[in-house]
């Protein structure tokens, strides 16, 4: 049990992902792609027209199919933000790759398109664009540079699903595109992911890498007589079980998002006063992105007023936290060549940035409480 009586995140049911289960139980196939694994791909195929969806056992897994399926080579590199998730650099790093990190922009803190290019050498293999917040990267100046540079883009989509830009889906606009369905996002089945893959050219390759590398997806379909090890993989396939969880809280989307945007807009409608008197910055969501509602963050003045919120919510029993520690300056990031003064950005906004309690069960009265908290603190 959490000493919070307001958690950061909790998990909320969307109704049938207990009957899910127990009908995956019933139907006597609880390893990987049975019949909720196909149901969730269905939908996702669907809902955002990707050529293909495959479900995966972390986001992080299926960003290491992506490093495999551009096919690394040691000494090869990718650009990643620095202002990011440890394993949106690892997955590629665990393969060989040097991240080679780049600064983000102060408005969205998504990766600054303006200086990628600069980063291109003939040894990049990918551009990796996170979607910070569920609020899009400037896709089309990113996928400008990746054709003009035949680099492919991979969207890291983990806080994004169900986000446009320009009236497009995020998930879909890049070659590669992964999700994660963590106990934290807006769509969960406690620990998962996918890979969404737009190059239909990467489709059988991946199918393979995510089956221990075998072409057992073909013997599957008929299309060989035994199956066998044919490539590099892993074990990256969800349990049945996981995905009948998944598939209840997918087939929520509307409740789930619509919930999520009121508790936004709440956020912002009753802190932006506060937020001017104390020179606090809210969220900045462009015109042309429709963002997926997925956490709300304070960018605090400075450092101290920042811990001093954190304390401040800490003593009435409500937990917020704080988050990316710049990769460029982790002990890995160093070892990269990473070093103080790389990326100014990421460094003053890692510093001063505050996530509120921010999930779906979230209820009316709690977010009330948040809101006082905040507006009671008088760190200037
Ligand atoms: C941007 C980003 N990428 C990747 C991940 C990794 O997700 P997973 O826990 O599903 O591996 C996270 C997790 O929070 C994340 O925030």
């Amino acid at each position: 049990m959490t000493p919070y009586r307001i958690p950061f995140n909790k998990p909320s049911l969307a109704g049938n992902e207990k009957r899910y289960m127990m009908e995956a139980i019933e139907r006597g196939h609880i390893s990987g792609d049975g019949h909720f694994t196909k149901q969730c791909h269905a939908l996702l195929e669907r809902e955002l027209g990707v050529a293909k969806a495959l479900l995966t056992t972390s986001c992080t897994h299926a960003l290491e199919m992506c490093a495999l399926l551009v096919n690394l080579q040691p000494g090869d590199e990718v650009i990643v933000p620095s202002f990011a998730f440890v394993t949106t650099a690892l997955a590629f790093a665990l393969h060989g790759a040097k991240p080679i990190f780049v600064d983000v922009r102060p408005d969205t803190l998504n990766l600054d398109e303006a200086l990628v290019e600069d980063k291109i050498t003939p040894r990049t293999k990918a551009i990796v664009a996170l979607h910070y917040a569920g609020v899009a990267c400037e896709m089309d100046a990113l996928l400008a540079i990746g054709n003009r540079c035949g680099v492919p883009v991979i969207e890291d989509n983990a806080h994004g699903l169900f986000a446009k830009y320009k009236d497009r889906w995020l998930g879909t606009l890049g070659a590669l595109n992964t999700q994660s369905f963590h106990e934290t996002k807006n769509f969960t089945c406690g620990e998962g992911g996918a890979l969404l893959i737009q190059d239909a050219r990467l489709i059988e390759r991946a199918e393979i890498l995510r089956e221990k590398g075998t072409n057992r997806s073909r013997f599957l379909r008929g299309l060989v007589h035994k199956y066998t090890w044919v490539d590099y993989g892993s074990s990256w396939l969800p349990s049945d079980l996981l995905a009948a969880f998944l598939l209840a809280q997918l087939e929520a989307c509307e409740t789930i998002q619509t919930r999520r945007r009121t508790l936004w807009e709440r956020y912002v409608r009753e802190l932006e006063g506060w937020a001017r008197e104390s020179g606090v910055s809210l969220p900045v969501v462009p015109e042309h992105c429709r963002q997926a509602y997925h956490m709300f963050y304070l960018l605090m003045r400075d450092g101290a007023q920042r811990d001093g919120l954190l304390s401040h919510l800490e003593e009435r029993g409500i937990l917020a936290v704080f988050h990316y520690l710049p990769l460029h300056q982790s002990d890995m990031g160093r070892r990269f060549g990473g070093k103080d003064g790389d990326c100014p950005v990421t460094e003053s906004v890692s510093g001063r940035l505050v996530r509120l309690p921010f999930y779906t069960c979230l209820t009316d009265s709690e977010q009330g409480e948040v809101i006082e908290a905040v507006r009671s603190y008088q760190g200037r």
